[in-house]
């Protein structure tokens, strides 16, 4: 990170206290489903790590990769899934949907048309580490997350990457404003 000028937003005792007290928060309406919990890969590794083991044991965990970023900064056109659960996990089933962040929304929209539509879910609860409506396209909504952004910023970290990494880094970082003109990290600072 050397190159990058940068902030962090939340720390890892923040980020602890955080996943601790939406586990809190989404209990509630998950009690007396049959739950299963699908993070998206890779993005969200981390989070449903931590976010699951303050969760009641039972809840059955499987897998959806959707990809939209590649090794860019600025949006694909459309997302497209290609690793899908097992439909056993899926149908009839309560799906608790997490991801890294819901950004323009294109990944969440997709995941949930498609567990919900092609897959059979009954219900599907969405559950983001980070919410960040200012560039949103699309009609999702997450149910929860663990930060609201009302600032355009760039963020890596906590699973969260800048082509393909950063995703280890403890701490929740945002780079500065200047560096990220229209979802593209100036070439000055990507070097
Ligand atoms: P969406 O489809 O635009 O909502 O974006 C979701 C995906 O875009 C996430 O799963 C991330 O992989 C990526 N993404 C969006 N914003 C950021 C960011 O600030 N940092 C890193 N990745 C991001
Ligand atoms: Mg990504």
């Amino acid at each position: 990170m050397e190159n990058y000028d940068c902030r962090t937003l939340l720390d890892s005792a923040s980020i602890e206290e955080g996943i601790c007290a939406l586990a809190g928060r989404l209990q509630p309406n998950l009690e007396g489903d049959e739950v299963t919990v699908v993070p998206i890969l890779g993005g969200a590794m981390f989070f449903a790590a931590d976010l699951v083991r303050h969760m009641p044991a039972g809840l059955v965990m499987d897998f959806l990769r959707i990809q939209t970023y590649g090794d860019s900064t600025s949006p694909q056109k459309s997302a497209s899934a290609d690793w899908l659960p097992n439909e056993k996990n899926i149908r009839g089933k309560h799906v608790l949907l997490l991801d890294d962040i819901l950004d323009t929304g294109r990944t969440l929209h997709e995941a949930r048309r498609l567990l919900l539509d092609d897959m059979g879910a009954t219900k599907v609860t969405i559950a983001v580490f980070v919410d960040k409506p200012i560039r949103r396209q699309t009609d999702v909504v997450a149910d929860d997350s663990v930060l609201l952004l009302h600032d355009d910023l760039f963020l890596v970290g906590y699973g969260l990457d800048l082509a393909g990494r950063y995703r280890n880094l403890t701490e929740l970082v945002a780079l500065k404003p200047h560096e990220v003109e229209d979802g593209v990290i100036s070439e000055a600072v990507a070097e």
